[in-house]
């Protein structure tokens, strides 16, 4: 018999890679190269934090004005990619639309046999600009809209909410999607961060890596969940409806989308952080009903199962806030969380180590062959 491997399922607490990008208090804390996200968000910018997670320090004026201008110039897209999207089947999910079009990326960029760390870094903060129009740009194309081009006096988030919706962002708006963008930009090896870094440690290219790990959020125990939240919160009529509807998802063992960390054994602070800008955003559009439901979910779901929201949970009433409709929830998460991918996909490269498990295998052994013909 093949000798018994010891096997972690789910991985859970395996190391599988050193970083220095992020680090996940599983008591309730998230760092950023070692800046608390509670110290940075209000204080610094999404750029600030690019810079930081690329460079590993937080940029100076002039090095964030560089930042700021080289990823508002690399917002444009190719032309074929453009038409690739009006091409899209329409039953397709726009997170499907996403995916291709960042493999198309990779058939356009005509340097790709050049994999020098210089060349990469450039790829990195193309694709951070580039995510975010592709994103615009299936919802417009999607919904028969003018495409908008970026401003060059706004800030990077402001011109991605300008360039979905077509219509500048007012401040609370600007502060609410900057904050949005910074509490998703990394976390730790999760698992579309895994997937970017086993493709990238075959030393495949950027594109590649990145492909894969949008194939990974889109799944809803991951990126996907938030989506469903918003599902969820239509589902269930009124406040009153919510203990019995929740109860009856427990009692049929389902998931309630939205709750439970891998590493988290208390708040996840990015939950925190965007619970408070859901209330002010579900005041501000007069829905503070989503908001009331969504308190009251949290509250039910801790009593019966002493878990808490994830990132996905309040995500879901902020974007729904902002006018972005439920199908480009993840695609927003992929906007932002491409910061963090490329951050580790540099460092996987600089690792230059192969990132393959062993299984325990526990199949048949010594199968005795039959013949095609006795079968
Ligand atoms: N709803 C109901 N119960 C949940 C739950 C949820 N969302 N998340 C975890 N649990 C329960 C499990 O049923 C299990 O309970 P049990 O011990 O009584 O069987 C316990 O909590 C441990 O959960 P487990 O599935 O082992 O945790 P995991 O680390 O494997 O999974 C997630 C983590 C995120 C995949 C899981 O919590 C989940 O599916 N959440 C919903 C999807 C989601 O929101 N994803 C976004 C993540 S950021």
């Amino acid at each position: 018999m093949p000798p018994e491997k010891e096997y972690v399922r789910g991985l859970r607490d395996v190391a599988a890679c050193e970083t220095h990008i992020s680090f996940v208090d599983p008591l309730g804390a998230l760092y950023y190269v070692g800046y608390d996200i509670d110290r940075l968000l209000g204080r610094v910018c999404y750029e600030e934090v690019v810079h930081l997670l690329l460079y590993k320090r937080l940029p100076n004026q002039t090095e964030l004005d560089a930042i700021r201008s080289t990823l508002i110039s690399e917002m444009k897209l190719p032309e074929q990619v453009i038409q690739s999207i009006r091409d899209a089947p329409e039953s397709s999910h726009p997170m499907e639309i996403l995916r291709t079009e960042i493999s198309q990326l990779g058939e356009y960029d005509a340097d790709l046999a050049d994999d020098s760390e210089a060349a990469n870094l450039k790829r990195s903060i193309m694709l951070i600009a580039k995510v975010p129009t592709l994103v615009a740009t299936i919802y417009r194309v999607r919904s028969g809209q003018k495409l908008v081009q970026p401003k060059e006096e706004y800030g990077f988030c402001e011109n991605f909410l300008y360039m979905f919706r077509g219509k500048p962002a007012d401040e609370e708006e600007k502060e609410s999607i900057e904050r949005y963008m910074i509490l998703h930009a990394d976390h730790g090896l999760n698992a579309s961060t895994f997937a970017a870094r086993v493709t990238a440690s075959t030393l495949s290219d950027i594109y590649s890596a990145i492909t894969s790990a949008i194939g990974t959020l889109k799944g809803r125990l991951h990126g996907g969940a938030s989506e469903r939240v918003m599902n969820m919160l239509l589902d269930v009529n009124n406040v009153g409806e919510v203990e019995a509807y929740i109860q009856g998802m427990l009692f049929d063992r389902k998931k309630i989308m939205g709750f439970g960390h891998r590493i988290y054994v208390a708040n996840d602070p990015r939950s925190r952080h965007l619970r408070t800008v859901s209330k002010s955003l579900c005041k501000r559009i007069d829905r503070m009903d989503l908001y009331k439901k969504c308190r009251t979910i949290q509250a039910v779901v801790h009593k019966e199962k002493k878990i808490y929201p994830n990132v996905d949970f309040y995500a879901a009433t902020v974007l729904n806030a902002l006018g972005v409709p439920k199908e480009f929830f993840t695609l927003f998460f992929a906007s932002s969380r491409i910061t963090g991918w490329t951050a580790h996909i540099m460092e996987q490269y600089s690792d230059s180590v192969l990132l393959r498990p062993t299984s325990s295998y526990i199949g048949a052994y010594g199968t005795k062959f039959v013949p095609l013909k006795n079968r």
